[in-house]
């Protein structure tokens, strides 16, 4: 089966979590951390031309610590999309405050400036963008609507480190950007996570937040939990960062590759490849096409053919049986995406005959 992603790990890795074992300091309580998440931090830092970065132990904790860092209060609304991984509404549910569903659009499936602008209330505080697949979601637009109406805007960009959106990198655009280190990632530490601010204060606070609101031993100043990035994951997490740009440019490779492959007269008429904009630059973390008939027997054929094609995500949060309780009325876009959406392998352990089966696995299934 070609994965639809594979951690990128080789005797690098493998020689730094020995020192880690050999030094035999696994973790540090102290407010700037170890010193692997130390290291770790300053060449993400570097990488995302943004001035701090602070280690976490998920995506999911870097969203829960931006959302407590930007005060949101139980009585507060946060517009996020609902084509999304859950973690994205649950760091807000679990906060007290409201998430409220945004709809997406069809060319970037990220979400639609003007459905947000009609969703804000007196009750909202945030808006939490997602770039999803690696596509940067508008965020010209959305940062204007935040300044009109006063709101802090937290990106998340768990899924796309090294993505650019008019030459910046996202994650470091809005207030607070929260990237994901998890197993699937472009860059990985097999779990873990990080938040990036330009922010001196917001810095401040987010290193309070991960270490129970500590900053000199037992002197709790603010609620926090323990959000701590250990050694050993800081130690993979810094040595990926020293292969990110050559990942990254085997990402672009394949699907680069793919998308001329994929571009067949007849199967385009029923296949929407990832859209072209002069504004950003994908990191490719997923290839992602939409499927105007048959999704779900396209995924099976090629599953059944060794390709490990998988659908993200079906269904949306607000179908899902938790959060359909709260929400009320369609996201047409969301609803159309989940059931045509799908996406294909182009990390980089994908060859180039890989790209070639796959490309004609789908032509095929598609024209049978
Ligand atoms: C869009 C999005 N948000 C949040 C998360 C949460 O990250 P993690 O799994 O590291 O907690 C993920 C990752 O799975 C994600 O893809």
């Amino acid at each position: 089966m070609i994965p639809i992603n594979k951690p990128q790990i080789d005797e690098n890795e493998r020689q730094e979590i020995l020192k880690v074992l050999d030094e035999g300091i696994l973790t540090s309580a102290s407010n700037s951390g170890g010193k692997r998440v130390q290291d770790f931090e300053g060449l993400l830092a570097d990488f995302l031309h943004v001035k701090h970065a602070i280690a976490v132990n998920s995506g999911t904790a870097a969203l829960n610590a931006s959302i407590l860092a930007a005060g949101i209060k139980e009585t507060d609304e946060i517009l996020i999309p609902s084509f999304t991984f859950v973690a994205t509404a649950n760091s807000v549910a679990c906060t007290g405050a409201k998430p409220v569903f945004v709809d997406i659009e069809k060319d970037t499936y990220t979400m639609n400036p003007l459905d947000l602008e009609n969703k804000i209330t007196k009750k909202t505080r945030a808006i939490i963008p997602v770039h999803l697949y690696g596509h940067p979601a508008k965020m010209d637009e959305i940062l204007e609507i935040a300044r009109k109406h006063s709101l802090i805007v937290i990106e998340d960009a768990c899924q796309s480190l090294g993505s650019l959106y008019n030459g910046k990198q996202t994650g470091t655009i809005g207030q607070m950007g929260c990237f994901s280190m998890y197993a699937s990632k472009v860059l990985t530490s097999g779990e873990g996570g990080a938040i990036t601010t330009n922010s001196d204060e917001y810095a401040e606070i987010l290193r309070m937040i991960r270490n129970h609101g500590m900053v000199h031993g037992y002197d709790t100043r603010i609620i926090g939990f323990n959000m701590r990035l250990p050694e050993i994951s800081a130690a993979i997490a810094k040595t990926q960062m020293k292969k990110i740009r050559l990942m990254l440019e085997k990402r672009t490779v394949n699907a680069k590759k793919l998308g001329e492959l994929l571009n067949d007269r007849i199967a385009r008429k029923y296949l929407v490849l990832p859209q072209d904009d002069k504004r950003v630059k994908y990191n490719w973390y997923l290839y992602t096409v939409a499927l105007i008939n048959n999704r779900d027997r396209v995924k099976k054929f090629l599953n059944d053919n060794g390709i490990g094609a998988t659908v993200y995500y079906d269904p949306p949060v607000h179908q899902t049986p938790y959060y359909s309780k709260f929400h009320n009325g369609k996201l047409e876009v969301t609803e159309w995406a989940s059931k045509t959406v799908l996406s294909l392998p182009v990390h980089p352990s994908v060859t180039e005959n890989d790209i070639e089966l796959i490309a004609s696995k789908v032509v095929e299934a598609i024209k049978s």
